[in-house]
């Protein structure tokens, strides 16, 4: 039972982490808010119940991290909270409630409600007026800074009025808001990268928050962003209330949501909720939900903060976006791991923004719960802007003929055996060859998050798969060597062709990390891949790591270590990779050039809480330094650095003789290894 317990809250964790790296990093998110959120309560209240498994790593345990290399980090001068969720009257009665206890008894207290606008959090920090620095939310404490990126934006001041900064004693302040794009201005956007033969984005929250992110400012200003700012902070002076922050925001000339409102009572708040959901759709921008704040910004200190949520405010997010339709057919669908997911075919329905003809039904176990049948009539739900799922059958206009629907009894590509593993809900293909699960892969491997190959998309793969001309990944290298063949192609002209090409050659240059991650081990997200690529800097150090190698890698669980061990011991596999390695595709990180120090070369393991540096910061450092984080002591530990309320791993560091820094000595090396 507790091995169960154990490898079901790791696989929720690495399912977790995946989805955290896709959504703050990618900006590509493939679940809605809603099912992310379910994995988090899921993983939380096994937390619970077996706090034995808690550890320091899990997701519940800190707020995710989306800092990439690229932008310099900007230390937020107060953390950049986020809000917790309410779905219902219910949990909205509750926050009221826990608000009433936390106030002084019998004190009156009013609340105001703001559109909750779907884009990306930042910050911006103003000196004498003028606008010195932007930045992303990042971890909530450290985050990114996008100054150039946000200049482009025409609605923010570069520089506030004189008269109201000295009227409000306002020299040093800091705005926050939300960044978005309006619908149109997304829409628009999306043809123009269409006619360019561009990825587009799944909905106007991408495309600002990849906007956000993009290394050449030129290329930010040619993307129509926009702003709302929805508060202020600032040392020398202090407004009363949240509302007043909006009217002195906007007074400074500053771009403030309109649709606001105070509320004497919850219900007042929940009928307010209940309006904006209504106007929705008549915005011209994007919301998903109502912010609930308490409006006495000295009532709102008392409430204060737990985590990394305030007390003091809280999220009501509207219902998914849903309509009816019918179920023409059920259909089968082989991914590349050879897992068999069953797919609604719908009659077509226009759902926010788009035709829908498919939801995914996500395994069988699933159609037999919500029994799903042929011909049904269903409620189809959009979370997210994400695939659309079905939420429910009207079983009243169930046509009395319908039967339930059947698993198939081998695999509807190949006609190969189907097996199902015992702690798994998904039928599997069992051939390794069968033409979708090699479709899948050459799919995964040719994407934007892999190898990125423009123009090698679902259908010229399908193609080449047809003719023959793609097998496995390795091929696709062996392609420039065809050119002839591929240009009598019908469909394919010449320049196209060499377009091709020329991409599949640039891939060439894609870092270590990509290509692990392009490879689709199972498990292996881009996120682990880009921590094992991290830390053994080379396709053959990974192929040789043993299993509790891999496990010692920060934040890498066993689930992934057996699947990589797997993989490698696959004779095929280490054949591709031989023939990937010919073609010239980066299969070591790039080592970064480090002095000597102190570090470099070391091995860590870090326990206990540091005073100056949260683990994360630590680990970084370390690893900025050429030095290896590890998670557990053995006896190749070169040092184990103890902070406050270390437990086992300093007493096993004991037992082995292995040497200890205390936080102190760690910082003095730190700075004399910087220093060099
Ligand atoms: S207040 C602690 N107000 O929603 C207060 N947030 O998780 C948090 N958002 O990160 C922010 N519209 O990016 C606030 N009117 C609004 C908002 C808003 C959108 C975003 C913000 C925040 C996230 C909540």
């Amino acid at each position: 039972m507790s091995e169960a317990v154990k490898k079901k809250i790791e696989n929720l964790r690495e399912k977790i982490r995946e989805h955290d790296y896709r959504y703050y990093i990618l900006s590509d998110p493939v679940i809605s808010d809603f099912d992310y959120d379910e994995l988090v309560k899921e993983l939380e209240q096994l937390e619970i119940k077996y706090p034995q498994y808690i550890t320091p790593d899990s997701p519940t345990q800190r707020v995710s991290k989306d800092l990439t290399q690229e932008f310099k980090p900007v230390n937020h001068k107060l953390p950049m909270l986020s809000l917790a969720n309410t779905y219902n009257e219910e949990e909205l009665y509750d926050f009221d409630r826990r608000v009433r206890e936390n106030l002084p008894e019998g004190e009156k207290y009013e609340y105001i409600v703001e559109p909750k606008i779907d884009g990306a959090s930042v910050s911006l920090s103003y000196l004498n007026g003028i606008l010195k620095t932007a930045s992303t939310r990042g971890d909530g404490l450290v985050g990114e800074e996008i100054t150039a990126n946000i200049k482009t934006i025409k609605s923010i001041p570069l520089k506030i009025n004189r008269s109201w900064q000295k009227k409000y004693k306002l020299n040093d302040f800091e705005v926050r808001g939300e960044v978005f794009m309006m619908i149109k201005d997304f829409e628009k956007l999306n043809k123009e990268q269409e006619l360019k033969g561009e990825k587009l984005f799944a909905n106007p929250r991408n495309s600002a928050a990849g906007t956000i992110k993009l290394k050449n400012p030129a290329e930010v200003s040619k993307r129509p962003l926009n702003i709302f700012l929805y508060s202020i902070i600032s040392v020398e002076e202090e407004f009363e209330s949240q509302s007043d922050n909006l009217e002195i925001l906007r007074k400074l000339g500053f771009n403030v949501n309109k649709e606001y409102k105070v509320c004497k009572s919850i219900p007042e708040v929940l009928e307010f909720c209940r309006t904006l959901e209504e106007i929705r759709y008549e915005l011209p921008y994007e919301i998903d939900g109502a912010v609930v704040k308490v409006n006495s910004i000295r009532q709102q200190k008392i409430l204060g903060s737990i985590a990394k949520s305030p007390r003091w405010a809280v999220a009501f997010k509207f219902k998914a976006k849903q309509a009816f339709t019918k179920v023409l057919k059920i259909t089968w669908q082989v991914g590349r791991t050879g897992a068999l997911t069953p797919v609604a075919e719908l009659e077509p329905v226009f759902l926010a923004g788009s035709t829908i003809s498919r939801a995914t039904l996500h395994n069988f176990d699933e159609i037999r719960r919500k029994d799903i049948r042929e011909g049904d009539k269903v409620v189809i739900e959009k979370g997210g802007d994400v695939i659309p799922k079905v939420v429910s059958v009207i079983l009243d206009q169930r046509k009395s003929e319908s039967k339930p629907v059947q698993p198939p009894a081998k695999c509807p590509v190949c006609n190969s055996k189907l097996f199902k593993p015992a702690n798994e809900v998904a039928y599997y293909c069992e051939n390794s060859e069968c033409p979708d699960q090699v479709k899948g892969r050459l799919e995964h491997f040719a994407s934007r998050g892999s190898m990125d190959i423009e123009g090698l998309g679902e259908a010229l793969i399908d193609l080449f798969v047809q003719k023959g001309l793609l097998k496995s990944y390795a091929d696709i290298y062996d392609l420039k060597h065809k050119r002839s063949e591929l240009i009598q192609i019908e469909r394919l002209g010449e320049k196209s062709v060499d377009n091709l090409l020329s991409s599949i050659e640039k891939s060439k240059q894609q870092p270590f990390a990509k290509v692990l991650f392009a490879l689709g081990i199972r498990y292996v997200g881009a996120g682990a891949a880009k921590k094992l690529a991290d830390h053994f800097s080379s396709i053959d150090s990974l192929a040789n790591a043993s299993e509790d190698e891999i496990t010692s890698v920060y934040e890498i669980g066993p689930s992934i270590a057996k699947s990589v061990k797997r993989f490698f011991d696959n004779e095929g596999n280490r054949h591709i990779i031989a023939k990937l390695k010919a073609a010239g595709l980066n299969f070591s990180a790039e080592k970064k050039v480090v002095s000597d120090n102190f570090f470099k070369d070391k091995s860590f393991v870090l326990t206990g809480s540091l005073t100056k540096y949260s683990r994360e910061e630590a680990s970084d450092e370390i690893t900025s330094l050429g030095g290896k984080v590890v998670a557990s002591v053995s006896k190749k530990t070169d040092y184990v650095i103890a902070g406050e309320n270390a437990g086992s791993k300093l007493s096993k560091a004991r037992e082995l003789g292995i040497k200890v820094l205390e936080e102190e000595e760690f910082l003095t090396q730190l700075d004399r290894a910087k220093k060099k």
